[in-house]
């Protein structure tokens, strides 16, 4: 009897471990893989730690270098930008235009996916 609790008990864990993943694979929007191609490589989103670059989670809305821990260029700190969906338009096309002295010199050229990325950044 005891076995047969535990036993199905563990397979409930492990079909609920499993979706997430799978749902991951089938669910992502043109934003969020292109997020991940773009700029996961320095950002996270789903979580509020910081790579290369600082997290994303709630930029929209958030002042420029506000990120606690996040060792940031005195340029962009000292920016006084707010993140709106125009400000990051400005920011992605060329980061060092808007804000010169940032260290983040990636420039996005593509209008499209810069319209991708903002939606899907405004909707964490
Ligand atoms: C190679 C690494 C790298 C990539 C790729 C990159 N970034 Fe950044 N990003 C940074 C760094 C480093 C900073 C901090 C800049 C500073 O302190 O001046 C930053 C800062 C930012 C900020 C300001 C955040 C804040 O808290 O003020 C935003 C917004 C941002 N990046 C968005 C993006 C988006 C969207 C993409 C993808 C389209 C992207 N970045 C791609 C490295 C990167």
């Amino acid at each position: 009897m005891k076995t047969l609790i535990l036993a199905s008990l563990a397979s409930l864990v492990m079909a609920g471990a499993c979706a997430p993943a799978y749902a991951q694979g089938t669910d992502a929007s043109p934003g969020e893989r292109l997020f991940q191609q773009r700029c996961g490589a320095c950002h996270q989103l789903a979580t509020t730690r910081n790579g290369v670059g600082p997290h994303l989670q709630g930029v929209i809305g958030r002042s420029a270098g506000s990120v606690e821990g996040f060792k940031y260029s005195p340029a962009l700190k000292g920016s006084g930008v707010t993140w709106t969906p125009e400000t990051l338009e400005t920011y992605l096309t060329n980061p060092g235009a808007m804000v010169r002295g940032t260290r983040m010199t990636q420039r996005f050229n593509n209008a499209e996916e810069r319209r991708a990325i903002i939606e899907f950044l405004g909707s964490h």
